[in-house]
């Protein structure tokens, strides 16, 4: 049965067992990366909560975990191009090798403005590791290291992805039917 949160999905984009083959083949491949470092793996809020903790749990080094949250697009479906600190970091980045961890590589706003923000602060070296990839919407030239999957433009939510601050805990990556968010 559907229940009041999948009544407004018109299909979904990944399914769960797709999501949990794919995120073990990410922490694998950074474990690889990363086994004789102590690696940070840095989530970026919110939207990066859900893939944060199971990248971790499948990334079996020995690593500590810091979270920022940002956000650009201030409740709108497009980018507004200025990204804004709404918690920042909460300890010394300097030297570090970071694993950043986003749910959604989009216009490329975002992980601009990060990866400068993080090497000004002294990070020895980053690392990108995004669920989503939407290439199509690019703004800037900033690319991920690890890509769970690319996605085409579509409103995607679910899995830690928001519309509005709904839907990001639906288990799965889905798209949003149109006349849920041409309502708003
Ligand atoms: C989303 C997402 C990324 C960013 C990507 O965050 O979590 O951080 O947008 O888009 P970009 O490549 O166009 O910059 P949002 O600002 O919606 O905040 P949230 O994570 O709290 O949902």
């Amino acid at each position: 049965m559907r229940n009041e949160l999948e009544k407004d999905i018109l299909k979904i984009l990944v399914t769960e067992e797709e999501l949990k083959a794919r995120v073990t083949e990410l922490g694998t491949a950074l474990a690889e990366k990363f086994q004789d470092q102590t690696p940070l793996f840095l989530g970026v809020l919110k939207g990066s909560f859900v893939f944060m903790a199971d990248l971790v749990r499948a990334c079996p080094v020995k690593s500590d975990v810091e979270f920022i949250a940002v956000s650009s697009y201030q409740n709108a479906t497009v980018s507004s191009g200025r990204v804004k600190i709404n918690h920042d970091l909460q300890q010394d980045i300097t030297g570090r090798n970071l694993v950043i961890v986003e749910d959604i590589l989009d216009s490329g706003n975002t992980l601009a403005f990060l990866k400068d923000y993080f090497m000004a602060k002294g990070a020895a070296s980053i690392t990108i590791a995004t669920l989503l990839d939407k290439p199509s919407r690019r703004e800037k030239a900033v690319s991920a290291d690890l890509v769970g999957f690319e996605v085409p433009d579509e409103f995607v939510v679910g899995y830690g992805l928001d519309y509005c601050q709904r839907y990001r805990n639906l288990p799965y990556i889905g798209v949003l039917k149109p006349e849920v968010y041409s309502h708003t």
